[in-house]
């Protein structure tokens, strides 16, 4: 979508996957602060994502959707003041639908109506849902939504959450800034791993959302989690934090504020990395690799299986893809712990002849 954003993946939190409907202007308002004061909105995380039930259930007599009284006393438009006091921005969320999935109400046939409504209380981020959806295809509903923001004047970024149900891979590039390939992430192994496989499938194409992250909501382990990081940066997921930022762990810092991980997720050249090898007991040693600006290769050896290993990797194999300029046959190993997964960059050396 060429509405200049999402050059490289979006940072930034959002509150579903801690809080899930119990938000309020307070813990918006605090967790904005925390972006601040830990120094993850310097690394870029710029982005404070309210999710479902920032509303009340019904619209008002004008047809005008309201915040929750009780939750947001103050209004969207006072916190969008705040957050932008803070140099951050706001993100608000409803769905392609009748109704949010927590049935609230969705902006399907209001979208103008509510695209003004956002972009007049400061809007600057909306994540547009699939629930309630009527049977109608979503090639249609979400693009009415694409045309009423940009209608707004306000540069809004458009974030599909559209669960990979049409593959939206191949024909949302038009209508969002980035969309949702698969089902909603779970704080499990489990389905972490499962959504970076389903995620891998796009690889071609730039944009796919694999969900926001887990890191740090506490049903995966830490080597878990930094593969977790490792891997939505490689596959240049968005990085959506999706624990409570106020009250982090210090394995959760180190993870989240990694420079050389969020560097590679932030490259200027935007290709998203993909598996490239699998190998050993049900393919559980794998290779995932991409490319980065300035002829380097991001590798990341990820062991699956559930004791330590050493995972080699054969560059030679791979090399048509991710190394056009090295016709040699390089192989590298690294010890790998289980359910770990360690990241190097590969950067060419220029030989440079004697003169
Ligand atoms: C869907 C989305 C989630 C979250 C919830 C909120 O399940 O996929 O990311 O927004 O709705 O109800």
């Amino acid at each position: 979508l060429g509405n200049g954003l999402a050059t490289t993946p979006q940072m930034g939190w959002n509150s579903w996957n801690f809080f899930r409907c119990n938000i309020d202007e307070n813990v918006i308002k605090e967790t904005a602060d925390a972006l601040i004061t830990t120094g993850l909105a310097k690394l870029g995380y710029n982005y404070v994502n309210l999710d479902d039930c920032w509303s009340e259930p019904d619209r008002n007599s004008e047809g005008k959707m309201v915040p929750d009284s009780k939750a947001f006393p103050s209004g969207v438009k006072a916190l969008a003041d705040y957050v932008h006091s803070k140099g951050l921005k706001l993100g608000i969320y409803s769905d392609a639908g009748l109704y949010t999935c927590q049935i609230r109400p969705g902006s399907l046939k209001h979208e103008y109506d509510d695209a003004a409504l956002f972009a007049s209380w400061g809007i600057d981020y909306l994540k547009y849902d699939n629930c309630f959806n009527m049977g109608i295809e979503p090639e249609e509903r979400y693009p009415p939504m694409r045309d009423a923001l940009n209608s707004t004047g306000r540069t809004i970024f458009y974030s599909l959450c559209e669960w990979g149900v049409h593959d939206p891979a191949l024909w949302a590039g038009k209508i969002g800034n980035s969309w949702r390939t698969t089902d909603d992430i779970e704080d499990t192994w489990e389905s972490m791993t499962t959504i970076a496989d389903i995620n891998n499938k796009w690889a071609a194409y730039a944009g796919p959302d694999p969900d926001m992250l887990e890191v740090g909501n506490g049903g995966m382990t830490y080597q878990e989690y930094r593969a977790h990081f490792s891997i939505w940066a490689l596959m240049k997921a968005p990085l959506v934090i999706g624990c409570d930022v106020r009250n982090m762990t210090a394995e959760t810092y180190e993870i989240l504020t990694n420079e050389e991980v969020i560097a590679v997720n932030q490259d200027p050249l935007g290709v998203q990395g993909r598996k490239v090898d699998t190998y050993g007991p049900d393919g559980c040693y794998q290779i995932w690799a991409g490319p980065l600006t300035e002829q380097r290769t991001v590798v990341a050896f990820w062991n699956r299986c559930s004791k330590p290993a050493t995972i080699t990797a054969n560059w030679g194999a791979i090399d048509s893809i991710l190394l056009p300029v090295s016709p040699l046959k390089i192989y590298g190993s690294a010890q790998v712990d289980a359910h770990a997964c360690e990241m190097y960059i590969l950067t060419p050396v220029i030989a440079r002849s004697a003169t």
